[in-house]
């Protein structure tokens, strides 16, 4: 929306000043002309894969899962998390060959911290004398599958957990190292072995994680798992599957109403594992298709991953492009599975502050907004435009009213 254009004209002077008393951006649902029109934590976005030719706001953060009810034990939160966090569309390798990698994430882990991601998948390789990501096969990595040195993206979240003292990151790691040490030197490098969570405080025998809070207090704010078993012993870093158990991953992880363990994981109804991850992605990254994998197929497979796992729900949801949905998207499963793991409710956005488990407090919703691009005036009153959304409640508010105005400011000009 070019704004200037308006500056020139008393009218829509006169209609911005509307839109700065309701506020001036456009919350999710609301049909949108550029990602500044949106709120903050919001894309404007289309996605023809289902149909949702309107360009709408959408969620791209979640809600911080520790927002409502503080203090619980680490597995009783839902984290956002990325598969292959590193492997970024549209830029080069840093050996300067073009890469042939397959691309699974748009922006850069720092960006994804800011925006709520705190599950990072990450394949690390022996690569040019040093440890790099790679998103490569075969165990080894060549100059057009590697992304960057490992120590890059490491001290990136080196510097976020610096600047956010009571956040808490966990590293996946598809582990290919086999130098040795290889993985200990770099983390000591990258300054992030202080925050380290020791192995010897992860439980064994499906028993409460510790709180966030006690991470927080004694700053082991970073959990990471290696996929070799052998790490453990010789490196102190977590066999993955001796404390997570997880799903199928790529598109046998896919299959409506199966919610199968991954061939290394144990069945996921195993309860002496304290964290449950949820895989939902294909084998192949389709940038054009996550828009709608994000969206109610990842929330359906969410609920049949809860029965598999002995109704448990999520503890990591992982997926590819997590920017990417029809509307509340990856964060709005996360924020789903927060509010069932710590208050109780559908959301962790119908949470009420200190109040007893299940006591839940859900907004009256506006009908859903047609999902094509129309100009048709659906008529009608404004719906509920009251201010009770600045907690980015994902409810489809205000829809109504952002169609009409888009409309009519478009108009003007
Ligand atoms: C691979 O990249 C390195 C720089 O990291 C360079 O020295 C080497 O020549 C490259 N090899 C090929 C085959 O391009
Ligand atoms: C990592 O750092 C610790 C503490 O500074 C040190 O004791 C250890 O030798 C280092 N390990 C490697 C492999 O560099
Ligand atoms: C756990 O799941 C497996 C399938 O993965 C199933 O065979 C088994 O019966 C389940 N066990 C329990 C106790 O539900
Ligand atoms: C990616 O998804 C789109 C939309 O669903 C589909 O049309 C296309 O065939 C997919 N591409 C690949 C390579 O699978
Ligand atoms: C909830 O409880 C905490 C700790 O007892 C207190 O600091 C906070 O003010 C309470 N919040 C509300 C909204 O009552």
């Amino acid at each position: 929306m070019k704004m200037k254009r308006a500056g020139s004209c008393a009218l829509g002077a006169l209609f911005l000043l509307g839109l700065f008393a309701r506020g001036l951006t456009l919350q999710i649902g609301e049909t949108c002309s550029s990602d500044s029109a949106c709120d903050a934590g919001l894309k404007c976005e289309t996605c023809p894969a289902n149909g949702n030719t309107r360009p709408r706001c959408t969620r791209i953060q979640p809600l911080s899962p520790t927002s409502k009810v503080n203090g619980l034990p680490f597995n009783k939160y839902s984290w956002l998390t990325t598969h292959n966090s590193y492997a970024l569309s549209g830029v080069k390798s840093d050996t300067g060959s073009a890469l042939l990698s397959p691309t699974n994430q748009e922006d850069s882990v720092t960006s994804q911290l800011n925006n709520g991601v705190r599950g990072l998948m990450l394949d690390m390789y022996d690569f040019e004398n040093d440890i790099w990501l790679c998103h490569s096969f075969e165990g080894k990595c060549y100059n057009y599958t590697a992304f960057q040195p490992a120590i890059n993206v490491l001290k990136e979240i080196q510097t976020f957990l610096e600047a956010n003292p009571t956040e808490i990151v966990t590293i996946f790691i598809e582990d290919y190292v086999t130098s040795t040490l290889g993985l200990t030197k770099v983390f000591n490098e990258s300054g992030l072995s202080k925050y380290w969570f020791p192995v010897s405080s992860m439980p064994k025998t499906g028993a409460d994680w510790p709180t966030v809070d006690d991470m927080v207090r004694q700053n082991q704010r970073l959990v990471v798992f290696t996929s070799k078993s052998s790490k453990e012993a010789t490196e102190g870093i977590a066999y993955q599957w001796k404390y997570v158990v997880e799903n199928q991953y790529g598109d046998a992880g896919m299959v409506s109403g199966s919610c199968p363990n991954r061939a290394e994981s144990p069945p996921m109804n195993t309860t002496s594992i304290s964290l449950v991850l949820e895989n939902y992605f294909p084998d192949n990254p389709n940038a054009s298709a996550a828009c709608m994998d994000n969206s109610a197929s990842l929330i359906s497979m969410m609920n049949t991953c809860y029965k598999a796992a002995s109704k448990r729900w999520p503890n990591f949801i992982a997926v590819d492009f997590y920017q990417r949905s029809d509307g509340g998207g990856a964060p709005e499963a996360v924020d789903e599975a927060n509010g069932h793991l710590t208050c109780g409710c559908d959301s962790i956005s119908y949470c009420k502050a200190n109040a007893t488990f299940g006591t839940c407090d859900v907004p009256q919703l506006a009908p859903p907004p047609p999902a094509a691009l129309t100009t048709t005036s659906t008529g009608g009153s404004s719906p509920d435009s009251n201010s009770a959304h600045s907690d980015a409640r994902p409810a489809r508010l205000r829809w109504l009213f952002g169609l009409f105005s888009v409309t009519a400011f478009l108009s003007l000009l």
